[in-house]
């Protein structure tokens, strides 16, 4: 495998959804054959920058390591752990926030849209990204899977690898993005937003977790428009192209493919073959999850052999960052 090392991190918000799957998780799985060192860290730390209930907070990281185990990331291969185990990334974040000023982080989209919602932010919401950048030069990680919308949030931690580089000495790579190159699933009730956890309406989002019958009426009820003709135009049908592009992902076969196969089929009957593929597709991974959801001594395990690894990849990194910086 080529040299390098990937790191990416996921919020603990439980089950993930056929979004998160498609746009990181599975391109996760395949990262594990491509570098011979992968990191994925379920990031509490960056949760506790929306208000959490601890219990479900804590069933949160269990349910994601569950998944993440589910859909593929091998413990062997990669190392899957929990953020808050890892004192490292704290105590980083902050030498690196010494060196960050307040007017790069203003700008930022995440800061600016949820303290938009909100009124205000916490510090915590504010630094979120220099946090990023802490757990990605933690591991001098040389590559980075991010979703476009956290192209922004790559580039400040390049920034920082080299304003710490400037100060102290070359001493981190610059990481670099790797670009998702899936369009973004969307809304199945709304299909000009994505499909995202925190949409309240109903039927408008698919989890790992929902049964074969869940999902083909999730799909049935999916928003489509007054043509019953299966074609692909995300600009000028986005709801049966959203369709088009889920059934495209989870067969594999190309969009072209897939439009050819349903042609002379209305978009009705055309939701039932989509809703076939997408059963097909995660049922052993929803099986999967329901099984390991029900160890969870296993999972606990898994998470603290992740995070001893961590650290040990972790604590000599920051231990030559203390030393440069005159601890
Ligand atoms: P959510 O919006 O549901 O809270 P996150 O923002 O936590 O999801 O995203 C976690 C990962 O999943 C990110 O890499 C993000 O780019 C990806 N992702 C989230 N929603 C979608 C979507 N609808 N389509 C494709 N990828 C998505
Ligand atoms: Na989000």
């Amino acid at each position: 495998p080529p040299g390098g090392r990937v790191f990416s991190g996921i919020q603990p918000t439980g089950v993930p959804h056929l979004g998160n799957y498609l746009g990181a998780l599975e391109s996760w799985v395949s990262l594990q054959d491509v570098y011979g060192s992968v990191l994925y860290s379920i990031v509490d730390l960056h949760a506790i920058t929306q208000p959490q209930d601890p219990t479900l907070l804590r069933q949160n990281v269990l349910d994601m390591a569950a998944s993440l185990l589910a859909c593929g990331i091998d413990p062997e291969r990669s190392i899957l752990f929990q953020q808050s185990q890892v004192a490292e990334h704290a105590e980083l974040s902050w030498i690196l926030g010494c060196l960050t000023s307040m007017p790069r982080l203003r700008h930022l989209p995440q800061w600016k849209m949820k303290s938009k919602q909100k009124n205000e932010g916490s510090v915590g919401l504010y630094t979120y990204p220099v946090l990023q950048a802490a757990d990605i030069l933690l591991y001098k990680s040389s590559h980075v899977p991010v979703g476009e919308d956290q192209v922004q949030h790559l580039e400040l931690a390049q920034d920082l690898a080299r304003v710490f580089n400037h100060h102290y000495g070359e001493f981190f790579p610059e990481p670099r993005a790797l670009l998702s190159s899936t369009r973004k699933v969307k809304s199945l009730r709304d299909p000009s937003s994505k499909m995202s956890k925190s949409d309240p309406q109903k039927h408008a989002t698919i989890s790992l977790t929902d049964s074969p019958d869940d999902i083909v009426l999730k799909i049935r009820r999916a928003v489509t428009d007054f043509t019953s003709e299966v074609t692909y135009d995300p600009d000028t049908r986005p709801g049966v192209s959203n369709l088009v592009a889920v059934h495209s992902a989870v067969s594999g076969l190309t969009v072209e493919e897939v439009v050819r196969q349903a042609r002379g089929i209305d978009t009705a009957r055309y939701k039932q073959l989509v809703a076939e593929a997408v059963v097909q597709r995660l049922e052993p991974i929803r099986l999967e999850i329901q099984r390991l959801k029900d160890n969870r001594d296993h999972l606990e395990k898994v998470l603290a052999h992740g995070a001893q690894k961590a650290r040990e990849l972790a604590s000599p990194v920051l231990k030559e960052v203390r030393q440069r910086v005159g601890f």
